[in-house]
């Protein structure tokens, strides 16, 4: 049996993979080239791939013998789903494992894009420090404010338990209320979580952090005329997928001043970044390292090694998006 892995993974736990199974390794320390996808993908039984590798009809339409499509990600908008339900290929994920590490990057997000810790530390280290200064870089307070999370999943409901030693108001918005999560994070951390619907959640908010995945619901959930309900003082940080905010609409708005300042981990073309977001500076942009720690990287690894191995093997992975959709039909 044959399996791609579109790249090579921290920790080398696609060594575990070669055991068994002949690997055809994307080698290169850049994103697998589409050529190499569609005449590689034809005769293999499984996929290791990226949430930057397009697997979408195309793709698998090449592939004679596909069983598995396990994504190094928790996210999987980059995988047409349905499509590989069709044909019966399971689709597996990396969730959990991440949850913790990304919700740490929500929060840096939130104190550097409120402080101007970024400007702060390019403005010293150009020697332009003269002495204290009552007026130098002025944020806004985070202590005490009102946080409204859009999307209260695991990474969400990670953000809000952190909020707590802030001593913020916590306010969520989701498809629909998560009366189980808020009184899991009422028993389990004595914070009280309160559903709105989008509009108040943008409206009472000081800070928005989406952590909601990308769907058809959530592309574009958030426009100008979304980012016009939200307070002058406000932040909104997006570490989920850039396609729920348009870009566009969010440089307007930054740059009419109709909010604060915004921090980004993805973009809507990423990796291409709108060349008006690198010009402001109220904004703080990285990318795309909401998972990057050494520790959950390689744990990603594991269990992205683990999911392919268990569906080559008839077993069920430990994650996935389709298996008992696919199992159900079956029967
Ligand atoms: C994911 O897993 O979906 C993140 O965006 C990257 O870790």
């Amino acid at each position: 049996m044959k399996v791609l892995i579109t790249r090579r993974l921290p920790g080398d736990y696609h060594k575990l993979v070669a055991k068994d199974y002949e690997i055809i390794l994307w080698d290169k320390d850049e994103v697998v080239s589409r050529e190499f996808l569609l005449d590689n993908i034809r005769d293999v039984d499984g996929i290791l791939c990226l949430l930057t590798d397009k697997i979408d009809k195309e793709v698998i339409d090449k592939a004679n013998k596909l069983k598995v499509i396990s994504n190094y990600a928790v996210g999987f908008d980059n995988i047409d789903v349905e499509y590989a339900i069709s044909r019966g290929i399971v689709v597996t994920n990396t969730p959990g494992v991440l949850t913790e590490t990304s919700a740490d990057l929500v929060w840096a997000l939130i104190l550097s894009s409120r402080r101007h810790i970024v400007s702060a530390d390019k403005f010293l280290r150009e020697g332009k420090f003269k002495g204290w200064d009552p007026n130098l870089f002025l944020g806004y307070d985070i202590y005490s404010k009102t946080l409204g999370i859009i999307g209260l999943g695991r990474i969400g409901t990670a953000v809000a338990k952190r909020a707590k030693g802030f001593d913020m108001k916590v306010i969520y918005y989701n498809k629909s209320p998560k009366p189980e999560t808020e009184q899991y994070l009422l028993k389990e951390y004595n914070l009280k979580v309160e559903y709105r619907d989008l509009e108040s959640l943008l409206k009472e908010s000081d800070i928005v952090s989406i952590n909601t995945p990308l769907n058809k619901d959530t592309y574009h959930l958030i426009t100008y005329e979304k980012l016009k309900l939200m307070k002058r003082t406000a932040t909104i940080v997006n570490t989920a997928r850039g396609p729920v905010i348009k870009e566009d609409d969010l440089v307007r708005a930054l740059k009419e001043g109709l909010i604060f300042s915004a921090g980004l981990d993805v973009f809507e073309f990423e990796p291409q970044v709108n060349k008006e977001l690198l010009e402001l500076d109220n904004v703080v942009l990285l990318p795309h390292i909401g998972s990057a720690s050494f520790e959950t990287r390689q744990k990603m690894a594991e269990i992205a090694v683990n999911n392919l191995l268990l569906v080559l093997q008839n077993k069920e992975p430990l994650y996935s998006v389709n298996y008992h959709q696919l199992k159900n039909a079956i029967l």
